[in-house]
């Protein structure tokens, strides 16, 4: 069998593959509370038969959201429609999981398609329209796009607050029934605008040196990780480089991984960019070699970007650059991805165990007849 399609176990948790939905904002919830459409889009991922199903960047707190319409988790009346995706991706087989935010600076942003704010006043009323003033280590706007605001500066009592929110988070990631959560320490926003010297020119003990800037996102994982369930694996996900002059490095990270290893997260999601001036050249597998030099602290990492042919994300844990696969608009495409990739890496019968149990007996005899995939002469 491909090492894609084998099992793998992390802690208590063993999910049935190494692929991965990687969170992907929807814009679609008002006042942070999950609905319907998050149950249709994410649900389809795990009856596609990814191994891990991820929500969307979901914030600690309300000024955290990139826009009004992002998932929240700072209120336990958000916990029920969590509870109501995570079982149904439990029950499809899918181990249920979520990225839990805070967009810093980088908050009350428009939502995405629109590309700027030009609700209408009904359409204010109807999406439940919000604006606030965000917060971020440093008192610098992320560029002069006037949609980013200039952000408040965190005091003592804001960094506190911050821990807080996130510890408050995994408490109720907890009890929605997620069996693996994720920090978001990628894209610029807040925990990365704390490790970047692009973004943190603080002078207290959370700026300056590389250690001090490493401090906010290493607290908020041992915090994480002395309220998250020790059975259950914890993940964060980092722009490996911000790929800016004078940014976050590769090297930067391998030393941050260690550190992160060492408070007990299991996974680094290994993503990149998030600041003005980003270099790196989107092509297939080109953010893989961030897995691989991570990987070679020791921890275990996810490869993301531009991955969509089977045989060359197989080539990928074979190489041992990377431990788990993730796809995001590679998902969009083709929600059934996991499936169609078995049926390409492992080209026997048991690949049609894969389906979900409505589905998969009668795509094996239509298989049979037309003479494909495992009846392939
Ligand atoms: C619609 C959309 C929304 C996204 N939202 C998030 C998010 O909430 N959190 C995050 O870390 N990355 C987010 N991303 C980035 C993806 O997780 C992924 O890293 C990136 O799209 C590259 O993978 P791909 O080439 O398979 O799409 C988003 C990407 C897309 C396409």
């Amino acid at each position: 069998m491909s090492q894609l399609f084998s099992p793998l176990s992390i802690r208590g948790v063993t999910l049935r593959n190494r692929t991965m939905v990687a969170p992907m904002c929807q814009y679609s919830a008002q006042h942070g509370f999950a609905n319907d459409w998050h149950f249709v889009h994410l649900g389809r991922f795990a009856m596609g038969g990814f191994g891990i199903v991820m929500l969307e960047a979901t914030a600690v707190s309300p000024e955290g959201r990139i826009s009004y319409g992002d998932l929240g988790i700072w209120d336990d009346a958000q916990i029920a429609p969590l509870a109501r995706i995570a079982a149904f991706l439990k029950e499809q087989g899918a181990s249920p999981a979520i990225q839990i935010a805070h967009a810093g600076r980088k908050a009350a942003t428009p939502i995405a398609w629109r590309g700027k704010f030009n609700e209408t006043e009904d359409e204010k009323a109807r999406y439940a329209f919000e604006s606030w003033k965000p917060v971020a280590p440093s008192p610098q706007a992320h560029s002069a796009n006037p949609d980013f605001q200039t952000p408040a500066e965190l005091d003592a009592a804001g960094i506190r607050k911050v821990i807080d929110d996130f510890t408050a988070a995994f408490i109720r990631a907890d009890k929605a029934g997620f069996e693996i959560a994720e920090i978001h320490g990628a894209h610029g926003y807040l925990l990365n605008q704390f490790l970047s010297p692009l973004a943190n020119t603080r002078t207290d003990q959370y700026g300056g040196s590389r250690a001090n800037r490493m401090r906010l996102l290493l607290e908020i994982s041992e915090a994480a990780r002395s309220v998250w369930p020790a059975d259950k694996p914890l993940f964060v996900r980092l722009s490996v480089t911000d790929g800016s002059a004078g940014g976050w490095s590769v090297e930067d990270s391998v030393v941050l991984a260690t550190e992160l290893k060492a408070r007990g997260v299991d996974v680094v999601d290994c993503s990149s960019g998030g600041f003005d001036g980003y270099a790196l050249k989107p092509a297939a597998l080109y953010q893989v070699p961030l897995a691989a030099a991570v990987k070679k602290t020791g921890i275990l990492t996810a490869a993301v970007g531009l991955i969509s042919d089977a045989v060359a994300a197989e080539e990928v844990l074979q190489q041992g650059e990377a431990d788990i696969i993730a796809l995001a608009r590679g998902a969009l495409d083709d929600p059934n991805w996991p499936v169609h990739a078995q049926h390409v890496l492992d080209r026997s019968e048991a690949a049609y165990g894969l389906w979900p149990r409505q589905a998969a007996a009668r795509m094996r005899d239509r298989d049979r007849a037309l003479e494909i995939r495992a009846f392939a002469k």
